[in-house]
């Protein structure tokens, strides 16, 4: 053992030192003793293996587990560098860049444990991820982590396990329909912790979060950070639906979209307002249509009768495509000359009329 890295209410984590490997390692000891019928025992056991068969650059490394006088340990590669956690504690919200860089690495890896071996996490939070000191997210504490039978059955008992910031309705509710979307929730929590540098339903008991994930909201993150994009706040509203079935089917489509927005775009399918997310809907700007682009009035257009979501009339719009734009400008050059000679005519027209006009009377 060389220090101790963390104290909390079920585990201590130490830095220590593998003297065979002559390698740096840290030991999660819990706090909780060992049933002395073993049952205990065996469940722990089995919930190690389960994180141990998890290899993946993005989930911290578990190399060995065990009990010494009832407590009960996990061995695991270290990571120097703070938690993300810690990072949103000291310098408040990070930098949008950064906190979609840390989604985008925490869905490789869920989408990882959940496609080979249908494991949940049931605990995404800043405070379990490690941000290593050469640049890489890692998700620590699988101690929560189920792995999901065939008939997707979870939580054995009616106590609700995980933190009740990030933790999404379904599993407030202690329903047994957890799967990959009940992570994504936590990733949406932990993107607008993140991005806000404000805790979801902060200053409440636990009991009141619960019941706050299941009928309460937040405000939309651009309330409290007007820098962050409209892509990241519909992002983080997709994540956070009430309904499972409003998230996102697979984490793919998940990290395309944290893609879109990380170049400056919008995501492809937004929820209309009248979705129920846990984040209050964050109306477009009237300049701005559905794919995050802005809307440009073509010249001469009438604007038309109906309103967009932001309660502004719309005119016609095209997308701000830098070749289609060229296009438009080309076509309007060469038709200039075209479209001069009917005016020309009339005009002559006009004028010999009114010659013969006064010429006669
Ligand atoms: N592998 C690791 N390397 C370095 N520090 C770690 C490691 N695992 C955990 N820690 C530190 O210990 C803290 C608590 O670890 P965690 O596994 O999240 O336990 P808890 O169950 O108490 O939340 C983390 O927030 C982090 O600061
Ligand atoms: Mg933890």
């Amino acid at each position: 053992m060389v220090n101790k890295i963390a104290e909390g209410g079920m585990a201590t984590v130490w830095k220590a030192c593998q003297e065979k490997l002559d390698r740096v390692v840290a030991i999660k000891v819990l706090l909780k003793q060992a049933d002395s019928d073993q049952q205990e025992y065996e469940r722990f056991i089995y919930e190690a293996r389960a994180a141990a068969s998890l290899i993946h650059p993005n989930i911290v490394q578990v190399i060995d587990a065990g009990e010494h006088d009832l407590f009960l340990y996990y061995v695991m590669e270290y990571v120097p560098g703070p938690t993300a956690g810690d990072l949103v504690d000291s310098n408040g919200a990070l930098p949008e860049a950064q906190a979609l860089q840390i989604g985008l690495e925490v869905s490789e890896a869920l989408d990882y444990a959940w496609r080979d071996h249908r494991v949940v996490h049931c605990d995404i939070k800043p405070d379990n991820l490690l941000l290593h000191r050469n640049g890489r997210t890692k998700i620590a504490d699988l101690g929560l982590a189920q792995v999901l039978g065939s008939e997707g059955v979870a939580i054995e008992d009616d106590m609700t396990l995980g933190t009740p910031n990030y933790f999404p309705p379904e599993q407030a509710l202690v329903e047994d329909t957890l799967d990959c979307r009940t992570d994504m929730y936590a990733l949406g929590a932990t993107l607008y912790h993140l991005g806000t540098g404000s805790l979801p339903f902060g200053d409440m008991s636990p009991e009141e979060v619960a019941s706050q994930q299941v009928h309460g909201q937040i405000p939309s993150p651009k309330e409290i950070n007007p820098k962050l994009s409209y892509g990241f706040c519909a992002l983080v509203e997709r994540l956070m639906a009430k309904d499972q079935q409003h998230r996102y089917d697979g984490w793919e489509d998940v990290m395309a979209d944290i893609m879109r927005v990380r170049e400056g775009g919008m995501i492809r399918a937004p929820l209309s307002g009248n979705i129920r997310s846990t984040v209050e809907h964050t109306p477009l700007p009237a300049n701005m249509n559905n794919r995050g682009n802005k809307i440009v009035r073509k010249r001469g257009a009438r604007p038309a009768g109906s309103l967009n979501s932001g309660g502004q009339p719309i005119h016609r719009t095209v997308n701000v495509n830098a070749d289609a734009l060229s296009r438009t400008r080309a076509n309007l050059v060469k038709e200039k000359p075209a479209n001069i000679w009917p005016a020309v005519l009339l005009l002559t027209g006009i004028a010999t009329l009114l010659y013969g006009y006064t010429f006669l009377f």
